[in-house]
């Protein structure tokens, strides 16, 4: 049986549902036989899947397969490395809610896919309107570039307790603004940014461009990206789709995608992160004096691809399509109360967000220490300072293959712990 057969029979043996812990352990824990057998030989308790995602058993076949093609057609291979790239952008698309999968462009980061919007844009040095709180990755590119000259920046901080608003990110977009970088949900808190809506309206009223920074909504929260009308966004399948990393991505939304390619104006929106794979004939060897780009969306690729990413997200994201995204978001939030009020009761209280993504917070003081302590204690947690206010939270993520009786035990060893270093305000 195929990796995606295997995926849709447990899945359809949970049932049409909510999901319940009983039926992910009879039906979906199998699928992680390789991951969860190390519950029997440590001691851990892994609640850092905001982090990195648990991988299924299949992902090692995947990538075999992968491999296999190569050993036996050599550069027959080709063929089925192109055809689990197209699969790629398809699951993808579908998670995101994009009607075109050739919306989706692989990346092997984020960053990178940051980087190609930058490199598409009509002006050399953008006025980007972006917030204290992007991811390191994102925050260093765009500072990079503000210092080499090829961006001016405008900063929006968060308020006293970290948190952003929209108005703030509005109030800084003005009609010289090129393009707004913003997170749909901030790393460091969990912070779900609302009216993105109401962000990307203005932006467009003011003639500026919209990239989101999607990675911890991805298999998290509904994104409706082609209905929200964002321009741009970036993800990858590191975190909550389980598939490791390097298996990243550029959406770009289909308004922008030439229908026909061809040589654009110079002025117009692609891209000069380029290569072979975005030319119109790429095996036809034929060379013109000025770019002639794909149609659609492969005038979004670059250089020769990367095969192995496409195979090792395949059972992640087969698992996150086949549960559905409002499932999963249902049972992290069901999760995520249970373990909040055992917290509470042990006396370590969460600081709870109206709207938050698939983690937990708790505000403490020495934060690399308190990591370590949980660690050794058996609770895998990590933590990361807020940007702007430089409080420091642990971050707490149960997932569907974490049980209820995981988090009772991972509160017990951590509130002896983590009870005399709490922040308090
Ligand atoms: C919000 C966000 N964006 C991006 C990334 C990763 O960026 P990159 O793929 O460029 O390393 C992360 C990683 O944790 C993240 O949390």
């Amino acid at each position: 049986m195929s990796t995606v057969e295997t995926i849709t029979k447990a899945v359809a043996q949970i049932g049409d549902g909510p999901l319940r812990e009983a039926g992910l352990i009879e039906h979906i824990h199998p699928l992680f036989s390789r991951v969860l057998a190390r519950n029997q030989c440590t001691n851990e308790i892994y609640l850092a899947n905001h982090s990195l995602g648990r991988p299924l058993d299949a992902l090692s076949d995947d990538v075999q397969e992968c491999l296999d093609a190569w050993y036996t057609d050599i550069d027959g291979a080709w063929g089925p490395w192109i055809a689990e790239r197209e699969t790629y952008r398809a699951a993808i698309a579908a998670l995101i809610g994009c009607a075109r999968p050739d919306a989706i462009v692989p990346k092997t980061s984020a960053g990178q896919g940051l980087r190609a919007v930058l490199n598409a844009l009509p002006t050399t040095k953008p006025n980007i309107v972006t917030t204290r709180g992007e991811f390191d990755s994102i925050d260093f590119i765009l500072k990079a570039c503000a210092h080499k000259g090829r961006a001016s920046m405008s900063w929006v901080d968060a308020d006293q307790q970290g948190m952003f608003h929209p108005q703030s990110i509005i109030d800084a977009i003005t009609d010289q603004t090129d393009l707004v970088v913003v997170s749909m949900i901030v790393f460091a808190t969990g912070q779900i940014i609302e009216g993105l809506e109401r962000i990307i309206a203005a932006a467009h009223a003011h003639g500026a461009l919209v990239i989101l920074d999607g990675y911890h909504a991805f298999g998290v929260i509904e994104i409706g990206f082609e209905q929200l009308g964002a321009d741009f966004i970036i993800g990858g399948n590191y975190k909550y789709t389980r598939g490791g990393p390097g298996a990243c991505f550029l959406g770009i939304h289909p308004k922008h995608l030439s229908q026909s390619g061809g040589v654009p104006e110079p002025d117009a929106l692609f891209t000069t992160d380029t290569g072979w794979f975005a030319k119109q004939d790429t095996f036809g060897y034929t060379r013109t004096d000025r770019p002639a780009y794909a149609p659609g969306g492969d005038a979004w690729l670059e250089a020769t691809p990367p095969a192995i990413t496409y195979f090792q997200a395949r059972s992640g994201l087969a698992l996150t399509n086949a549960l559905g995204v409002d499932r999963l978001r249902d049972y992290s939030l069901h999760q995520q109360q249970l373990l909040q009020t055992m917290l509470t009761d042990a006396k370590i209280p969460p600081r709870i967000l109206d709207h938050h993504g698939a983690f937990t917070i708790l505000a403490v003081r020495d934060g690399p220490v308190c990591i370590e302590k949980t660690k050794a204690a058996g609770v895998n947690a990590d933590g990361r300072p807020c940007p702007t206010t430089g409080v420091f939270h642990v971050r707490l993520c149960p997932d569907i293959l974490s049980t209820a009786d995981e988090l009772a035990q991972a509160v017990d060893r951590m509130a002896p712990i983590i009870r005399p270093m709490l922040a308090t305000d």
